[in-house]
C-alpha cells in the first residue's frame, strides 16, 4: 500500500494554489470557508478540512488556481519506487476505470527524475501498466478535459499524489469571452479587491477598467455571487463523490447571495470602444449587468462622483506591455490631479508595475504591497485620496 500519512482529524488534507503575494489573504479566505490547520507554503496554503469544507472550497472560494485534495505519501527516490507507489497509491479499480480518461500534473524533482513532463510520463505509464493488468485495456489521456486530474508533487525523496477537483484552473471563471488589452487574471483582481478591505458598501470607480475583470470581481463578492455555482467540477465523478452533501453545499452557497439592488454603484470607464464593449459583454455574462456600469471614455472627462467616500482601484498601463513612456508619464500626471480634484475623500488603490509612472501622479503611497502579475513584479499601492493637501508629498514611490 502506498504509505498514507497520518489521517488527518478532519479527513482531508489538500493545498490551494494560490498566486504569488496573496498567500496571507489566501489563507484567511480558507479559514473563512471553515479550512483548518492552513498554513501558508510558496504561492500556496496548506489546509485540512472535512468533505464539505473541500466542497465548499471548490464552490466559494476565489483566490486559488487549484485546489489539491491529497490521497496518498510515498517514498520516491527515482522512477522505480515512484512506479510502485503510484500503483499502491490509491485503489485504482474504483478510481480509474479504463472508461475514464486522465491527465497527469508534476511538480517537483528526485534523482532522474528531474523533468516534470518525463515524471508525468512514468506516473501515467504506471497507471496503464495497472489497467492492463486489471482488464485488458487502458484509459486514454485527455490533457484538456480529463475526467480525472491527478497531481504528483516529488520533493526531498517523497511523493504526495493528489487529485485535481476542478481540472481546469478556478481563475478562469467563464465570464470572459473576451480580454481587452493586458487583462489580470480573474483571482488575482480577486485577491487585489479583498486586500483593500472593501467592505461592499460604499462606491467602486475602475477610471481604467479594461475588460472590466477589477469590477466584476468587486461586485461579484459584495454580493457574494460565487465563482464555481456555474462549474462543473471533477471532483463530481470521483468514487467517493457525495451528491447530496454537494447539493447541500450549493444550497448553502445560494442563500448567501444577495440581490442587485444591495450593491454599491459600481463603475468603470474605458477609452477604447472596442475593450468597452467587451467589459460590457463580460459584465453580462457574468449577469452582473444590473450592477455594473461601463462608460466608453476617457476618465479625465467623467464627472466628479456625488459620493465623498469611496474606493477608486485601478490599473492602468504601464509600458511594459502598453503605451509609450511619454504618453503614459501624462496619462499617469492627469490621473493624479483628477483624483486629487474630484475624488477626495476616497481611497485609491492602484496597482503599479513602474515606479518611475507612479512618481508622476504626485501622491504619497501609504501601503505598498508585492504582487506578482503574471511574472511582472508589481506593487498594489493604497492612498488615501486627501482634497484639501493635494500636493501633500512630491515623493515618488
Ligand atoms: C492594463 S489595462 C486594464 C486591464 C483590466 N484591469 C482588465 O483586467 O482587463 C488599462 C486600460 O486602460 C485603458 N485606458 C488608458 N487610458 C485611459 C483613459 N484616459 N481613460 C479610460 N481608459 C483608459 C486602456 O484602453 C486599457 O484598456
Amino acid at each position: 500500500m502506498g504509505k498514507k500519512q497520518r489521517p488527518s482529524p478532519q479527513g482531508i488534507r489538500g493545498v490551494a494554489v494560490l498566486p504569488q503575494g496573496f498567500e496571507e489573504i489566501g489563507c484567511q479566505e480558507l479559514q473563512a470557508l471553515g479550512a483548518k490547520q492552513v498554513t501558508p507554503l510558496r504561492r500556496a496554503a496548506s489546509f485540512e478540512g472535512d468533505m464539505a469544507c473541500l466542497y465548499r472550497l471548490h464552490l466559494q472560494s476565489r483566490l486559488p488556481f487549484r485546489l489539491l485534495r491529497e490521497m496518498a505519501r510515498f517514498r520516491c527516490d527515482g522512477r522505480d519506487s515512484l512506479h510502485k507507489g503510484v500503483q499502491q497509491a490509491l485503489d485504482w479499480e474504483r478510481w480509474l476505470h479504463p472508461s475514464m480518461s486522465f491527465r497527469v500534473d508534476v511538480t517537483g524533482n528526485a534523482p532522474g527524475l528531474n523533468h516534470s513532463h518525463f515524471t508525468a510520463l512514468q506516473v501515467k505509464n504506471a497507471l496503464i501498466d495497472l489497467q492492463r493488468a486489471l482488464w485488458g485495456r487502458r484509459s486514454s489521456i485527455d490533457l484538456d478535459d480529463p475526467d480525472l486530474c491527478l497531481h504528483v508533487h516529488v520533493h526531498r525523496g517523497e511523493a504526495v499524489l493528489s487529485l485535481d477537483g476542478s481540472g481546469g484552473s478556478l481563475h478562469r471563471r467563464g465570464y470572459r469571452a473576451a480580454v481587452g488589452a493586458a487583462p489580470l487574471k480573474e483571482n488575482l483582481a480577486a485577491g487585489l479587491i479583498r486586500l483593500t478591505g472593501w467592505d461592499g458598501t460604499s462606491p467602486l470607480t475602475d477610471p481604467c477598467c479594461g475588460s472590466g475583470t477589477l469590477l466584476i470581481e468587486a461586485a461579484a463578492m459584495a454580493l457574494q455571487r460565487f465563482p464555481g455555482l456555474h462549474r462543473n467540477f471533477l471532483l463530481e465523478s470521483w468514487a467517493d463523490f457525495e451528491g447530496k452533501l454537494w447539493d447541500s453545499e450549493q444550497q448553502r452557497a445560494r442563500t448567501r447571495q444577495q440581490p442587485a439592488q444591495a450593491a454599491p454603484q459600481i463603475i468603470g470607464y474605458e477609452q477604447d470602444h472596442n475593450i468597452a464593449q467587451q467589459a460590457r459583454d463580460n459584465v453580462s455574462a457574468a449577469g452582473l449587468e444590473d450592477v455594473i456600469t461601463v462608460f466608453e471614455g476617457d476618465f479625465r472627462d467623467a464627472p466628479p462622483p456625488e459620493q465623498h467616500r469611496g474606493v477608486v482601484v485601478c490599473n492602468p498601463p504601464y509600458g511594459v506591455r502598453l503605451g509609450n513612456s511619454a504618453e503614459l508619464e501624462k496619462l499617469y500626471r492627469e490621473l493624479g490631479e483628477v483624483l486629487k480634484n474630484n475624488y477626495g475623500g476616497w481611497d485609491l488603490w492602484l496597482l503599479s508595475g513602474n515606479r518611475e509612472l507612479t512618481g508622476s501622479l504626485r501622491l504619497k503611497a501609504k501601503r505598498r504591497i508585492p504582487v506578482s502579475n503574471g511574472g511582472l513584479d508589481c506593487r498594489w499601492l493604497h492612498y488615501e485620496l486627501n482634497r484639501r493637501s493635494p500636493d501633500s508629498s512630491l515623493r515618488k514611490d
